[in-house]
């Protein structure tokens, strides 16, 4: 009788276990593809943040256009990670629009590195479309969508602000989008393989953080539909790759225009041409160092890339 007991507990308890550990799993899953929970009491409409503080692995909720990646790259050695991404999704998988991202902070801080090396991560939301890679010439606009706020501290600076402590705070870091192209299709969306790199600097903090081929000047100004205003310096990078680099003349912390010219442009200075396959397309901050914690707040944020 006794013996019957303890069997029939011990048959009872393994599925409970079995079945907890699936559903803890599932759970896990729901939560990192931005779906609504299983368990009672998150309302449909809500909105979900969660942190993300792994090395650089990508998450991407659903509908699954917008990959977020701490991408802690330059993080070596005796160093500390110490940059955590919050990425604020709706419980309905329904945003403003169908091609909207979740918004999203990051928070961090690094110490200074080696001049030859000096980023430390680059907190990102990568474009995740069935379309990329595409051809140059296939390309017919990538409109970018953003508004952005850098503070210091933990918490989000208010919409669209830049706190004017940022460079007491010894803040060196950009916000820019960043794009990897190539000749080879299967290359050009592998950040440290692609011929070439361009990126959109919307604003630039410290003294560490110039464009590459800063010290030759300006190429060229090119003004984006919405009238803000870029300079274009360009050089090789110590991986060989050609990098291209449009500054924002002034600190832009909202922006809706087009920025498939500043790609075209670069045809005249040695860059990518129509043939060329645009293989990444990601907007965040390149996180070089800073004294203090620093956030960047992203609550607006879409990249429209039509083809055609
Ligand atoms: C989905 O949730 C968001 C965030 O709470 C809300 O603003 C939006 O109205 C909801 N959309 C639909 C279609 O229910
Ligand atoms: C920022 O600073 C606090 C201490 O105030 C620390 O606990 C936290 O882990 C730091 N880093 C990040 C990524 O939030
Ligand atoms: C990110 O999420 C953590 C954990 O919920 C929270 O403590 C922190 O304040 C959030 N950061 C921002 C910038 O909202
Ligand atoms: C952005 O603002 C900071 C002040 O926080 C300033 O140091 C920096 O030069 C500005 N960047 C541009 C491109 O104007
Ligand atoms: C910040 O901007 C987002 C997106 O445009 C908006 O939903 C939110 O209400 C704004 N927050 C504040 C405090 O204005
Ligand atoms: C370029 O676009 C055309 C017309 O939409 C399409 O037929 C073709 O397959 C596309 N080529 C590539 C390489 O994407």
């Amino acid at each position: 009788m006794g013996r019957l007991s303890i069997l029939s507990v011990g048959l009872f308890i393994l599925p409970i276990a079995v079945t907890v550990g699936v559903l803890v799993g599932l759970e896990t899953y729901r939560v990192n593809h931005g779906q609504k929970s299983l368990f009672p009491g998150d309302q449909d409409n809500a909105i979900t943040t969660q942190m993300y503080c792994q090395k650089e692995y990508g998450i991407t909720p659903d509908p699954g256009r917008y990959t977020f990646n701490p991408n802690q790259w330059g993080v070596t050695g005796a160093d500390q990670l110490n940059l955590c991404m919050n990425v604020s999704t709706n419980d309905n998988n329904t945003y403003a629009t169908d091609i909207t991202a979740p918004a999203f902070t990051t928070t961090w801080q690094f110490p200074q590195g080696p001049v030859t090396e000096p980023v430390h991560a680059f907190p990102n939301a990568k474009l995740t479309v069935s379309e990329i890679p595409v051809t140059l010439s296939n390309v017919s606009s990538l409109t970018l969508d953003v508004e952005w706020s850098y503070g210091v501290g933990n918490t989000a600076a208010p919409n669209g602000t830049v706190d004017p402590t940022l460079d007491a705070a010894g803040l060196n870091a950009n916000v820019c989008v960043d794009m990897f192209l190539d000749p080879v299709e299967a290359q050009s969306g592998l950040t440290d393989k692609a011929a070439y790199e361009v990126m959109v600097w919307l604003g630039r903090w410290g003294p560490a953080t110039l464009p590459i081929g800063y010290a030759q000047g300006v190429a060229v100004i090119l003004t984006v539909a919405d009238g803000h205003s870029f300079d274009l310096y360009f050089g090789d990078n110590s991986i060989g790759q050609k990098v291209f680099t449009w500054v924002a003349q002034s600190n832009t912390t909202s922006m809706n225009a087009d920025i498939n010219p500043l790609i075209n442009e670069l045809s005249n200075h040695g860059g990518p041409t129509t043939t060329d396959h645009l293989g990444y397309v990601a907007f965040g901050t390149e996180a070089l160092y800073s004294l203090q914690n620093v956030t960047l707040s992203v609550p607006r944020l879409s990249m429209d890339l039509v083809t055609g």
